[in-house]
């Protein structure tokens, strides 16, 4: 912590000396390229930190404790189930950026969250990655190496005779720190009917109200991202059953049937039948709906390398098959590689910003295999990506873009010759993949290059997605203005694209990725960290 001290002091003093803002906008930085030329490695640390504390600021005074703040309008939205999952998703950033004040702003609310309670659909996935995934994470910072940033004793406010209910909900620091845990397994204890099926696959959408569920098939992302959470849960509660019930829906992916379902070695379909655990079809890819089962085969292996080398042995199969099969160069851009998706052996030249986390997954999964194919070839992926960014007038990547050369919609024939991609969704809804996927670049580098990139994105991002109160998705990346506002600013921005661009500039920390592959922390889906098993 005593750098990030002594980098605040010294990027105030940058920010009074290069800058000089006009009072009234001192709350409210206009990152623009302009301003930060070219600013030192600390200085973009700072300015990340900067956008962070806007952001949560905007949040906390508008929306909080509801799930997301609404910038333009300075009102709430409640998508996830209204236990704040814009609190609970910023927490293991505002941890490793150090900020001390913000992290004990959402200690104090986690304690009071109901989580058997909604009166809306609970998404069993959305809430592992975001609830789970950041209680979890906040209690492994917290009775680990940031111990220090839960605060001693919280005192009641001053106010407090006048408002005695509300001094009633402050708890002393060992008491919220515990709350993260017992949180997290009443949580999870909330969700786990889910997984009472005939084939132990669970529903994804689940209704706490009547303990009833949607009934509709669950997809390979939304069952083969739940391992992580609950595996770390397991260890960290002792009670074994929050991985075994995981395990047991896990095992229909690892062996997938009908064989048709897995058009190639380790590459599977998309849609499972909840009954009997086979799958209902033979596409997929990389993309939204299957990625971030691919992206915790690796990563289990990374968290408990001898309970799961069964993951990593597929995780092998989905990567070489990918090699072999999915990488694709569009026909004006030979130099670009990107991953196809499949419908069967079927390849579809078409990806999404959501994919782009894939590089990232190539790096590390070459750098805990020792293996630079899988460098090199993520390092491709990263570069794909990347083009995707710069192709575009406001330097931010579309939602969805394909480079079949017989598809090209007639105004983009130009756009697709120059930069072989041609856009099929325009939005950007403030999606971290890219950054995340520069981030493991650098790490396994060492290239200031990529450190270049993920600044030139975050600076194109924050100047083009800042509105009102803090930043929100907006409608067209080729547009120079962004094409209009949607008046939401997603949790994952808190979670990933802040954290991941500040760690990108960030000290040396036993929770940064590890270029030797041995790493001591694991980030799940949503970009919170986890301890590995025995470290
Ligand atoms: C940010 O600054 C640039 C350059 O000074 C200016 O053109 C732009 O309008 C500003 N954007 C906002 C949102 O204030
Ligand atoms: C362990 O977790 C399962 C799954 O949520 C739960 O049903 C069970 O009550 C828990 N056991 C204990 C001893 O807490
Ligand atoms: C549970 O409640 C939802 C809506 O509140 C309703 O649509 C559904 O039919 C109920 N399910 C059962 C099994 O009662
Ligand atoms: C799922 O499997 C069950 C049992 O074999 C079958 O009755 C049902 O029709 C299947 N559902 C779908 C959507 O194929
Ligand atoms: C790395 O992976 C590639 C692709 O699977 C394989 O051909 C090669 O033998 C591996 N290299 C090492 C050193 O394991």
């Amino acid at each position: 912590m005593v750098r990030i001290k002594s980098l605040i002091l010294a990027a105030l003093s940058y920010f009074s000396s290069a800058l000089s803002l006009p009072g009234d906008t001192s709350g409210d930085l206009n990152v623009s390229k302009k301003r930060y030329d070219s600013p030192s490695i600390d200085e973009r640390a700072q300015v990340v930190v900067d956008a962070f504390r806007m952001s949560w600021e905007g949040y906390y005074k508008y929306a909080f404790p509801h799930d997301e703040l609404r910038p333009i309008t300075n009102t709430a939205r409640d998508s996830r189930n209204g236990w704040g999952a814009s609190a609970v998703d910023a927490l293991s950033t505002a941890l490793v950026m150090g900020q001390k004040d913000i992290v004990n702003q959402i200690l104090d609310h986690i304690p009071n969250i109901d989580y058997t309670t909604t009166s809306t659909d609970v998404s069993l996935f959305e809430t592992t990655i975001r609830y789970l995934g950041g209680m979890i994470s906040g209690y492994d910072f917290l009775t680990g190496p940031l111990d220090d940033l839960a605060d001693k004793v919280r005192l009641a406010p001053l106010d407090c005779s006048r408002n005695p209910e509300k001094s009633l909900t402050l708890h002393t620091q060992k008491e919220n720190v515990d709350a993260l845990l017992a949180q997290s397994k009443n949580l999870a204890n909330a969700l786990s009917y889910g997984f009472e099926t005939p084939s132990g696959i669970p529903y994804n959408l689940l209704n706490f109200a009547n303990r009833s569920y949607i009934d509709e098939p669950n997809g390979l992302a939304t069952v083969g991202t739940l391992i992580l959470e609950w595996k770390r849960l397991a260890d960290l509660s002792g009670n074994q059953t929050y991985a075994s019930i995981v395990e047991k829906a896990e095992s229909y992916l690892l062996r997938p049937m009908p064989a048709s379902s897995e058009p190639w070695p380790g590459l599977l379909g998309f849609r499972i039948n909840v009954t009997n655990g086979e799958f209902l079809d033979a596409r997929g890819g990389w993309g939204g709906g299957t990625d971030s089962f691919y992206e915790y085969l690796i990563k289990m292996f990374v968290y408990d390398p001898e309970h799961y080398s069964e993951y990593r042995d597929r995780w092998i199969l989905a990567a070489d098959s990918s090699i072999a099969h999915l990488a694709s160069h569009p026909e004006p851009r030979p130099d670009i590689t990107f991953l196809a998706s499949y419908d069967g052996q079927n390849i579809i030249q078409s990806s999404s910003h959501l994919a782009c986390f894939d590089g990232g997954n190539f790096i590390l999964g070459g750098l805990v295999l020792k293996n630079q194919t899988y460098i090199n070839f993520g390092l491709e992926l990263v570069n794909g990506c990347h083009e995707t960014y710069t192709a575009t007038a406001t330097q931010i990547g579309p939602e969805a873009f394909r480079w079949d050369p017989s598809r090209v919609p007639p105004e983009q024939v130009e756009f697709f010759q120059k930069n072989g991609f041609y856009i099929s969704a325009s939005d950007y809804i403030l999606r971290p993949e890219t950054i995340e996927s520069y981030y493991y670049a650098y790490r396994a580098t060492s290239d200031p290059k990529y450190q270049d990139w993920a600044w030139d994105a975050f600076v194109a991002i924050t100047s083009t997605t800042k509105i009102g109160s803090a930043y929100c998705g907006i409608g067209n990346v080729n547009t120079p203005d962004g094409g209009g506002f949607y008046d939401y600013m997603e949790s994952f921005w808190f979670a990933e694209v802040l954290k991941y661009s500040y760690l990108i500039f960030a000290e040396e920390n036993d929770w940064q990725v590890a270029k030797d592959g041995v790493n001591k922390w694991v980030f799940n889906t949503e970009a919170h960290p986890f301890k590995v098993a025995g470290s």
